[in-house]
């Protein structure tokens, strides 16, 4: 009798347990789909970046040895308009950090040479030491030794 009761209990509290298990809404599916899909959002203005820097690194040995690098390349005049991860990033320092990199890098690809490439890559540190310390160090790698 008391081994019936026991089964009894155990079968309501299993029977219970299933109903009131919570079901994800359509909301927790989305937001699961969504997190899986891009676990940490990429900003425009971080994915240029990245392009600007795979590009200073593919001219660095090309200058190095006096070789063509190509054309200016037009996606980096959208570094004032790309959004950044932190909206507070474009202030009136930015501003003119980001001008001073656009006139480099024209510089740059209007007359190659290591001292207007330098510029470039002192251009990037200079809005780096406030607006972005993380890449510092690897920005300084992109340093050509002066020729
Ligand atoms: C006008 C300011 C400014 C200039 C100039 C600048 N950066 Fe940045 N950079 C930033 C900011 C702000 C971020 C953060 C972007 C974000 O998280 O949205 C960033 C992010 C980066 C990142 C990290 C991107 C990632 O994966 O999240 C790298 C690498 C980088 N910059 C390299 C460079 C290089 C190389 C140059 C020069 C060719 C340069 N930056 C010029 C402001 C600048």
């Amino acid at each position: 009798m008391l081994l019936l009761k026991a089964v009894a209990w155990a079968c309501l509290l299993f029977i219970t347990g299933f109903m009131s298990r919570p079901q994800p809404t359509e909301i927790d599916v989305v937001l699961t789909k969504r997190a899986n899909a891009d676990p940490i959002k990429t900003s425009e203005l971080a994915k240029l970046m990245r392009y600007m820097y795979d590009e200073t690194a593919r001219i660095k040995p090309l200058i190095a040895s006096s070789k063509r690098i190509g054309s200016f390349p037009k996606k980096f005049a959208s570094v004032h308009t790309a959004t950044p991860t932190d909206p507070a990033e474009h202030n009136e320092t930015f501003k003119i950090f980001a001008d001073n990199y656009l006139n480099a890098t024209q510089t740059l690809y209007a007359k190659p040479s290591t001292a207007s490439y330098n510029l470039v890559v002192q251009s990037c540190l200079n809005c780096h030491q406030t607006h972005c310390l993380g890449p510092l160090s690897r920005i300084k790698a992109l340093m050509l030794p002066p020729s």
